[in-house]
């Protein structure tokens, strides 16, 4: 196990009915904004109770913020900010409006010319406004990270950022509100979930980290159990809370603790979604089978481990088949696992794979898939 410092500040707030408990959390005499999306929480009621908790509070909202939020949307929130003096921030939505405010943020206190360069240089985050969040949507575990993804429409480019200054002062979690979620919302969640582990656990590690490898195997066994209930059995609260609990933890940073971390499936779904904007997890059903074969000598110990442990596979072939099961795990939740399945092909396979070597970038835990790797990878996900 490799040495490690971890610190998580977030005071979470999980359950039935609790998004009144705002009201003790913003400091009192708070200028106020809600940061949101497109409507979702005005059609399921979490409008309605956020507002009726910000009784005696000055507040404003800023709504819009798209799913893979927008770089010149976040930019003239930072305005709005300015013009209004807000002094605190409260997101409600997904993972797309906490990220986009986790960036605000941020932007808001930079000095140090255009904050993209937040994003694009990875120019330190010194300061941020203190900010809260009511999740609305278990996938990302942002409302317990410090990190964002922030996509800038004009140059097509959806890039992450983090910072000590950028984790939430408070979460409420309330599986209630995640009711309202469409079928391929709860699906997305649990595949982002999933790779979030996986990209934690399914790595060159020789299984040195026993309780990071126990506690990344009951995070994703939640998710592959409750997982398809939570489409079968839309309305069973425990299934959701389940969901939403497994979620946070499959990127709050405990399970990363004193492990090597891989991340390359994310960052090749990235650039799919910032080129043709197909959904986040989406991407990941896509490239997670690829990364897995075409690396499998180097992780073969864990996928061994991940087959045996959560999909009781043994004997024979056991990596292939173990591949062959996360496919159609995601398949089952209706997450389609090829190229083809979104018309993508061989310009996407180009496109990508260009853009990463433009970059240089060199992948994975052991910093040893190059573009052409990328290139096999989709190659084989056609
Ligand atoms: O915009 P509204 O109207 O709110 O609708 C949203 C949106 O259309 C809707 N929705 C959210 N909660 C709902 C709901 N609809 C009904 N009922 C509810 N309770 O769902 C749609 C998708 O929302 P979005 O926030 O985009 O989804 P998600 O939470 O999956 O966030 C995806 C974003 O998170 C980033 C991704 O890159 C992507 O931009 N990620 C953030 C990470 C982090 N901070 O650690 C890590 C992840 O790997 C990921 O990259
Ligand atoms: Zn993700």
């Amino acid at each position: 196990m490799n040495n490690f410092t971890y610190a998580n500040p977030v005071k979470i707030i999980f359950g039935k009915d609790t998004i009144k408990e705002i009201a003790k959390e913003i400091p009192q005499g708070s200028k106020v904004l809600i940061t949101c999306g497109g409507g979702s929480i005005r059609k399921n009621g979490v409008y309605a109770q956020t507002v009726k908790a910000l009784e005696g509070f000055e507040w404003y909202e800023f709504a819009g913020i798209e799913p893979n939020p927008h770089y010149e949307t976040c930019m003239k929130a930072v305005e709005f900010i300015r013009e209004k003096g807000i002094t605190f921030l409260l997101s409600v939505g997904g993972g797309s409006v906490l990220d986009a405010t986790k960036f605000i943020a941020a932007a808001a206190c930079f000095e140090d010319g255009d904050p993209w360069k937040i994003l694009s240089e990875g120019s330190g985050i010194k300061k941020a406004m203190p900010f809260g969040d009511i999740i609305t949507l278990p996938a990302t575990g942002s409302e317990m990270n410090n990190g964002g993804v922030i996509t800038r429409v004009s140059t097509e480019e959806k890039l992450s950022f983090a910072s000590p200054c950028t984790y939430p002062v408070f979460s409420v979690l309330d599986p209630e509100v995640t009711f309202s979620l469409p079928p391929r919302q709860v699906a997305n969640g649990v595949v982002d979930a999933f790779v979030h582990v996986m990209e934690q656990y399914l790595t060159c590690n020789e299984g040195n980290s026993l309780l990071q490898d126990n506690m990344a195997e009951a995070i994703v066994k939640t998710l592959v159990k409750e997982g398809p209930k939570a489409l079968s059995d839309p309305n069973n609260y425990d299934v959701r809370a389940n969901l939403m609990w497994a979620s946070t933890w499959a990127l709050n940073g405990w399970i990363s603790c004193g492990v090597p971390e891989d991340w390359a499936t994310h960052m090749i779904g990235h650039e799919i979604t910032a080129f043709y904007g197909i959904d986040h997890a989406r991407t990941l059903a896509i490239v997670l089978p690829g990364v897995m074969t075409v690396m499998k000598e180097q992780k073969s110990k864990k996928i061994i481990r991940l087959g045996h442990e959560i999909f009781g596979i043994q004997g024979d072939d056991v990596i292939e088949k173990t591949i062959k099961a996360v496919e159609n795990f995601f398949e089952k939740l209706g997450v389609k696992t090829h190229l083809s399945d979104y018309n993508l092909g061989d310009e996407a396979i180009e496109k990508t794979s260009k853009r990463l070597a433009e970059r240089n970038w060199k992948l994975g835990e052991c910093r040893n898939i190059t573009s052409d790797t990328v290139k096999t990878i989709l190659t084989l996900r056609k």
